[in-house]
């Protein structure tokens, strides 16, 4: 290449200034793009001429062509910004085009109400120190049974309410079965909810399903008794439904616990005088509870002379029904979106 370097730069950089100002669109814009800088563009192609200049051409030809890119980069920029500007606007005064439409809104995923209740219920306990703990619904008869105190004659181990598995393996049907293992797994003295679901071979229909999910809560001290029960339960209930609530016991046998509770909360609907959602009753059962049996407190390795505790099973899936007015409790994990897409 001759000295005459100088007029090709310049000839090549006023022909893509007349490409540039004379591309109407984008696509035409990106085709200038790339016949002056792509791998095989002119600018490129001047570039790579440097090493057929004489050594003390090199610096001054280096610079121009450099400047020359810089100048051609710059200008396919600007005319994008206004080809771009131009489409908008363009768009804008489009007759068929009109703003004050709302916009499409996107939908959005959500938590089932099972989930929000769960997770409602595992802050409050964790703001009162409990640990929030997941264990398998696959579990052993151990741990379902035996380790609570049921032993094999009891109705709870019919194969009517029990799904078994192969091995000696079943579902849960509670999630009580989670005690010993926290007992085993927690140093003593402590405090643990576990939720889950649960399943229990039976028929359904409007308030039973064969799987649901519980609420299983356990403290383990020295000197615990039914008082402090009660007023626990009492505190958590007001926290869960925040509203002051009262409570009442009534017997109730679970083998693993003694003594063992049934625990209504008066109806706030009626007051307690009686109303069609309690079935004029005034109380609503909400969850079984009592102190934790010797023969439980054993199996999860603690002596019993030193240590007790409290324990209590809430049906998660019947709040939720309470909480949305829910009326029959195979919607829950019906999975039908008319429901689901309700909260
Ligand atoms: N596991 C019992 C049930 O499912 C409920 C329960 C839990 C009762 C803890 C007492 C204490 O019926």
């Amino acid at each position: 290449m001759t000295a005459s370097w100088q007029a090709d730069v310049a000839a090549v950089g006023a022909r893509f200034d007349a490409e540039i100002a004379s591309a109407t669109d984008l696509d035409a814009l990106r085709q200038v793009e790339v016949a002056a800088l792509g791998r095989k563009g002119d600018v490129t192609a001047l570039m790579k001429q440097i090493g057929t200049l004489a050594a003390t051409e090199r610096k001054p030809y280096g610079a121009a062509v450099g400047g020359l890119r810089g100048r051609v980069e710059a200008a396919i920029a600007a005319r994008r910004d206004s080809l771009t500007a131009a489409l908008r606007d363009a768009e804008l005064e489009d007759a068929t085009f009109d703003e004050t439409l709302p916009g499409i809104a996107r939908r959005r995923g959500h938590l089932h109400p099972l989930s929000i209740v769960q997770r409602q219920l595992e802050d409050v306990f964790t703001s009162m120190g409990f640990s929030v703990l997941d264990y398998p619904e696959v579990d052993s008869e151990f741990n379902n049974f035996e380790a609570l105190n049921i032993p094999s004659w009891h109705p709870a181990r019919d194969m009517q309410d029990t799904f078994w598995l192969a091995g000696g393996h079943l579902l849960r049907t509670h999630t009580s079965a989670g005690q010993v293992r926290a007992m085993h797994s927690l140093q003593a003295p402590f405090r643990a909810v576990f939720a889950g679901k649960v399943y229990r071979y039976e028929a359904t229909d409007a308030s039973h399903e064969h799987t649901f999910h519980q609420v299983e809560g356990l403290m383990i001290d020295r000197h615990v008794t039914v008082g402090h029960l009660l007023d626990s339960m009492r505190t958590l209930l007001s926290a869960i439904l925040e509203r002051e609530v009262t409570v009442r016991l009534r017997p109730g046998y679970f083998p693993f616990v003694e003594p063992g509770f049934e625990l209504d909360i008066q109806c706030e609907i009626c007051g307690g005088s009686g109303c069609s959602v309690c079935k004029q009753q005034g109380w609503l059962e909400l969850l079984p509870c009592g102190l934790v049996h010797p023969n439980v407190l054993r199996a999860g390795g603690l002596d019993p002379n030193e240590w007790q505790g409290w324990a209590f099973g809430l049906g998660l899936s019947r709040l939720v029904m309470m909480r949305y007015g829910v009326a029959d409790i195979r919607l829950l994990l019906g999975g039908d979106p008319r429901f689901l897409e309700q909260f």
